[in-house]
């Protein structure tokens, strides 16, 4: 507490600097806060500028898809491992690790996991996907996004705060419960995340979710599930204000209730940021700096990813095209791979 007051004047960015360097000489410095980005299979397969960059950034990869159920489990017998494995290899042929994404998600769902119903079904499926999975990379992939976007879009103004998903629907909460517990009695070693979005910026809706996210997580401890982490997405909405407030507090209460802070998906959405490439860059980087710091303030993320790369290969342009057709700009390099603003803000909070 003293510790965090003292802190506390200090800029964001000193401040997990300050929070990576030993006291004193008795204790070990903390290592960098590990950067990575969320890859796609088809450029990983066929562009070998996207590899050099990935390997000349990243110490963390994951699968943009891959671990998907509709991309690892098209049908209920047959599980498909050809993408995560390509990128596991990748991954530990240069020295890097990777993340798992995802075991539990309401979206990408292939049809026939669409057509479970009843709890017995749905607990059956769940835990042999789970069981199957994160047995298959044991030791191998050290971080699970178990459970993703659990929370609805707007819990406050629901009875019920979860999202409708084929889990939810048959297992009502539970099913984050189970995930957690699924996952770690495979691999006990594992860190095990709770993944979401749209949760620091300063708008009703974020502070209505990021409440009912905090409910469950408190829920979760309560029962003593192997909950670790949040993931913090961080699909920045460009135009908003991050509430630095309630984000570090947000963190801190987690980091008292013992659990860890990562940002997963970053990215800030460009639609209604200014048009010229430089502007917009700026803008880019210090919406990511306020969201960044204000984490800081509550507590060290385990580690910072982004979603993606470059602005070559981003999901962005599917739901946030820009109304005056030019492209968007979300990502910490640029179309030819040059560094922008963004990649100097996240080094800026690493070290
Ligand atoms: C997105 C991928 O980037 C797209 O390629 C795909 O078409 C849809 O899913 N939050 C998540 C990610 O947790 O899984 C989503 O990824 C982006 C939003």
């Amino acid at each position: 507490m003293l510790r965090r007051t003292v802190l506390k004047g200090l800029g964001a960015a000193s401040l997990c600097r300050l929070a990576g360097q030993a006291p004193s000489s008795t204790v070990a410095a903390p290592l960098e806060i590990p950067y990575g980005a969320a890859v796609q299979d088809g450029p990983l397969r066929g562009n070998a500028a996207y590899r050099d960059a990935l390997t000349s950034h990243c110490q963390l990869l994951v699968g943009e898809g891959g671990l998907k159920w509709a991309d690892v489990r098209p049908a209920p017998d047959l599980f498909v491992f050809d993408q995560p494995d390509r990128l596991l290899a990748f991954a530990a042929e240069h020295g890097m690790r990777m993340r798992g994404h995802t075991l539990a998600w309401y979206a990408a769902m292939p049809d026939w996991a669409l057509a479970i119903r009843g709890a017995d079904e749905a607990e059956r499926e769940l835990t042999h996907h789970i069981e199957t999975v994160v047995a298959r990379y044991r030791g191998r992939i050290p971080s699970w996004d178990v459970v993703n976007e659990p929370i609805a879009e707007n819990p406050g103004l629901l009875s019920y705060p979860l999202r409708e998903s084929v889990w939810q629907e048959a297992l009502g909460s539970r099913y984050v419960e189970l995930a957690l517990q699924t996952a770690a009695r495979v691999d006990p070693a594992a860190q095990l995340v709770v993944n979401e979005y749209d949760v620091e910026m300063h708008d009703p809706a974020h502070r209505r979710k990021r409440g009912a996210l905090l409910d469950l997580v408190k829920a979760l401890k309560d029962n003593d599930a192997p909950l670790h982490a949040i993931g913090l997405q961080g699909h920045l909405r460009g135009g908003m204000e991050v509430d630095r407030d309630g984000l570090s507090a947000f963190v801190s209460e987690l980091a008292q209730m013992g659990v860890g802070v990562l940002v997963t998906e970053m990215d800030v959405i460009d639609k209604e940021l200014p048009a010229p490439d430089e502007e917009r860059d700026q803008a880019v980087a210090a919406l990511a700096r306020d969201f960044l710091s204000a984490i800081c303030d509550g507590a060290r993320p385990t580690a910072i990813l982004t979603w993606g790369i470059t602005d070559s290969y981003t999901w962005v342009p599917i739901w946030f095209s820009r109304d005056d057709g030019r492209p968007n700009r979300p990502l910490p390099l640029d179309v030819n791979y040059r560094r922008k603003a963004l990649m100097d803000v996240i080094d800026s909070f690493r070290v």
